[in-house]
């Protein structure tokens, strides 16, 4: 567990002349080193005096005995460092196969990885052309970003040389070397294309992604209008993995989970999740790869951007699938439920200190609002402008460095429109307006106020609101604050058509919002519209300025809601509603004879068997719908749920790959003899990512205390719980409210363990986070105040404590205001 190696930088040292040279290094021991200068007359070496680590930095400082002039230079440093059990760096992957431990050698470099492997620079502009030779284990599979040029093998190691790889950034560098088997195929235009996992996956759980690898490079060649830059794209499944997936050119990794499909039983959703990540990290390879941000805070140019391409490469390959409705309910929930929060951050956000990218990469801020705004905008300028500005921004920078300006140049001399006025205030402000619409005939008023949770903080930031209104007299942006005008028609508009805009509707005549209501029921709004406006209802009720009872009154037009988006929505509004549990706890019967007979429309129409030529969508809603059913104790779905547990256990293909994780919960939440137990060893065994996370789902739903301790009880054991899912099994228990209060005397008593472990994570921060999203109550809110605010000091936790705080103070506040209408609601 141990490397070794020497790296060679050729570069030119500009600046004033000095005597010491310096790269960054983390966690190594550098040997020797020298430095060579090239000039006209020759070369000179200079004598290395002294190597000095400045740990503090992550720095190697290289002092000559004399000053070095400006000029180009040779550095060559020999170093040896440790393989540690973290996810970052080089580090190692270990796994079982048939009974026997293996291990397999990875990498994971970006953000500021890449100086634990050797010396460099490791600062996204700081390109160059890297060539990498390997010194492995015979008889493995070494891989790196580019194809070997040569193979030979020496004292039972195996030696690769791998050809020099494009002008690129140090974080984008990768190998892996271990056993591992794959699946090949080629693009249209030769690029050879191939999917790797461990033994412990049948080959054919490699060929969902390989198609979707194949077949997304091809569209992106078109949609770009640039050809994918290397020769070969390899996908590698990896046992061990911080996040999902790492966009590493031409050699991607993934967390198991986010690659493998299983033909015969992977469910419709996480092939649309493994899909997703496909596309995500393939768009990288042209935004983030080949043209890169200049620094950490224009982050929003690699992820926003892969964000939003994840879904038109999707919707490209599986039109059929309706992906977009899944972009607003996802992607624009997540992001106004955590923009709407006091002291986030805007999508572009300066960074100091290199410990704060981490918290940087903010799912629902640099991806999913930073998504919806380019979304946004690609509907403002239109497709075919949008892709000429993109042409022409590739054709300027590849291999090159950019700030978001470049890309609103790009895209102004496409589209001839002011690209920059109109996206710069989304991008650096935090938060989205309330726009209000108040319209009295034909006296029509338009408002816009930034909308905050706790609305005592707002201020009067405005930002230039696309309308998007179907009606022609309104006008297309509001640029102020306020617009009023009289309208020839004075029949009731709508706006925010589609929900494309990143901002929250409110129609202040009660006529209007009824009439808007009804449209919402006769399904005349559009699927994205339908849950927009029940999800506005909701964020205007937290901050106070109606009730969740008007919100819960709205949900009654939707009995006849028949998409899949349309009833994520629902069953997150009845999840909030479940909040109020927490403060009265008689009402969870109320609220349970809502939802049987609320979802009986749908359940009738979908029954329990997948019909044979339904649509995908169908198929998800079937599972939201029998899952309701599974916590409302619908008679008829409990006793399904229970029947097919026993059946599964005779047969494991009895039930369908959508309804399992929920048979699987139904039977430990009702405790069924025997079912945790078995559910539990089948967790141990299997190798199979979304069975294990359907498990995980599972059994943190047990009611009974003792069942939580033996599952907390597990979590520090690496070989059972693995590092990478170590937050989700503490986020499922607290969301548990049965057992939430262990989980968090878990949390807080083995803190020291988490920090130690997960430090330097990317996941470090999700504690946090996570914690703050499942409590409802004044009490935890105070206890989650007492217990991480001193640990606000740390850089990577700050902003997820911060919010954290926020986040609870505006909820407990919100379910006490609303406890009352919302008890009456259901009472009805
Ligand atoms: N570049 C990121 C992964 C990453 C970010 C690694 C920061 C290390 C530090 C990658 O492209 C990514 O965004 N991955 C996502 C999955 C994606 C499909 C949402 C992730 O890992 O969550
Ligand atoms: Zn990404």
């Amino acid at each position: 567990m141990t490397f070794s190696g020497s790296v060679t930088i050729k570069g030119k040292k500009v600046g004033r002349p000095s005597e010491r040279i310096t790269l960054h290094q983390k966690g190594l021991k550098v040997i020797s080193a020298t430095i060579t200068r090239h000039d006209k007359k020759g070369n000179q070496t200079f004598e290395v005096e002294r190597i000095n680590l400045q740990k503090s930095y992550d720095e190697v400082r290289l002092h000559a005995k004399e000053k070095l002039f400006p000029g180009a230079y040779t550095l060559t440093l020999e170093f040896e460092g440790a393989i540690h059990e973290v996810m970052h760096g080089i580090y190692p992957c270990n796994y079982i196969v048939d009974g026997v431990k293996k291990k397999l050698i990875a990498t994971q470099f970006e953000s500021h990885h890449a100086r634990e492997a050797f010396p460099c620079i490791d600062e996204p502009e700081a390109k160059a052309t890297f060539d990498l030779t390997l010194i492995s284990p015979e008889g493995e599979y070494a891989l790196s970003n580019m194809p070997a040029k040569k193979q030979t093998t020496k004292n039972n190691k195996q030696i690769t040389v791998f050809e020099t790889t494009p002008k690129m950034s140090t974080y984008l560098l990768a190998f892996v070397y271990g056993e591992l088997h794959f699946k090949a195929g080629k693009t249209k235009d030769g690029v050879t294309v191939r999917t790797w996992a461990t033994k412990n996956h049948p080959i054919e759980s490699l060929d969902f992604a390989l198609d979707v690898g194949v077949r997304a490079i091809e569209f992106f060649n078109d949609y770009y209008g640039v050809p994918y830059p290397l020769t070969k794209a390899d996908h590698v499944a990896l046992p061990d993995f911080s996040s999902g997936a790492m966009e590493n050119w031409g050699l991607i990794t993934y967390r198991e989970s986010c690659l493998i499909v299983d033909p015969a039983t992977t469910s419709q959703s996480m092939k649309e999740r493994v899909a997703t990540v496909v596309t995500h990290e393939l768009s990288h390879q042209w935004f983030g790869n080949l043209v890169t941000m200049q620094w950490w805070d224009d982050l929003w140019l690699n992820e926003s951007f892969a964000n939003v391409m994840e879904y038109v490469a999707t919707d490209a390959l599986f039109p059929d699938w309706q992906i977009w409705n899944s972009f607003v309910g996802q992607e624009g929930l997540s992001s106004q439920r955590r923009d709407s929060l006091p002291g986030v951050q805007s999508v572009r956000t300066v960074v100091n200190h290199p410990d704060e990218i981490g918290s940087l990469f903010d799912p629902s801020i640099v991806y999913a609002k930073g998504g919806r705004l380019l979304n946004m905008l690609m509907n403002y300028l239109g497709t075919d402008a949008f892709r000429k500005g993109l042409k022409i921004y590739f054709d300027k920078h590849a291999y090159g460095n950019t700030t978001g300006d470049d890309l609103w140049e790009a895209l102004s001399t496409a589209s001839g429109k002011d690209v920059a006025s109109f996206m710069t205030p989304w991008l650096t402000r935090s938060g989205f307006p309330l726009v209000t619409v108040d319209q009295a005939g034909p006296q029509l008023s338009i408002s816009q106020q930034h909308f905050l949770v706790d609305p005592v903080q707002a201020d009067d930031r405005i930002w230039p609101v696309p309308l998007l209104s179907d009606d022609a007299q309104v006008p297309q942006l509001l640029e102020t604050g306020e617009l009023s005008t009289a309208l020839e028609n004075p029949a009731y508009i709508r706006i925010n058509h589609d929900a494309v805009g990143h901002y929250i509707v409110r129609y202040a005549e009660p006529a209007h919002a009824d009439a808007i209501a009804q449209l919402a029921e006769s399904k005349t709004l559009t699927p994205s519209e339908r849950l927009m406006l029940l999800s506005d209802s909701s964020l205007v009720a937290r901050a106070g300025i109606a009730s969740f009872g008007e919100t819960l009154a709205l949900l009654k037009h939707y009995a006849q809601e028949d998409t899949e988006s349309g009833w994520d929505i629902i069953a997150l509004s009845i999840a909030d509603a479940r909040r109020f549990i927490d403060l009265d706890e008689s009402m969870e019967d109320d609220i349970k004879a809502f939802i049987r007979q609320f979802i009986q429309i749908q359940f009738e129409r979908l029954g329990f068997v997948p019909k044979e030529d339904e649509s995908a969508e169908d198929g998800k809603l079937r599972a939201t719908i029998i899952s309701l059913g599974v916590y409302s104790e619908h008679p008829e779905i409990k006793q399904w749920a229970l029947d097919s547990f026993e059946a599964y256990k005779k047969d494991d293909t009895s039930v369908v790959s959508e309804l399992r994780s929920i048979v699987f919960g139904a039977a430990v939440r009702n405790d069924v003899a025997g079912a945790f137990d078995y559910l539990l060893k089948l967790e141990e065994s299997t190798s199979n990512p979304d069975l294990k996370s359907e498990l995980l789902g599972a059994l943190t739903l047990s009611k009974l205390p003792e069942r939580a301790t033996e599952l907390l009880g597990r979590i520090k054991d690496s070989s059972k719980v693995r590092q990478h899912d170590v937050d989700a099994w503490i986020v499922y228990l607290l969301r548990n409210r049965y057992v939430r209060d262990l989980a968090w005397d878990w949390l807080r008593d083995n803190w020291e363990w988490i920090e130690k472990t997960f430090e330097g994570d990317k996941g470090y921060d999700s504690f946090p986070r996570y914690a703050a999203s499942t409590f409802n109550t004044r009490q935890l809110a105070d206890e989650y105040e007492a217990f991480f605010e001193p640990k606000l000091k740390d850089v990577a936790l700050t902003r997820n404590i911060t919010l954290g705080i926020e986040e609870l103070a505006a909820r407990v506040v919100w379910l006490e205001r609303d406890l009352a209408p919302v008890q009456d609601f259901f009472k009805q």
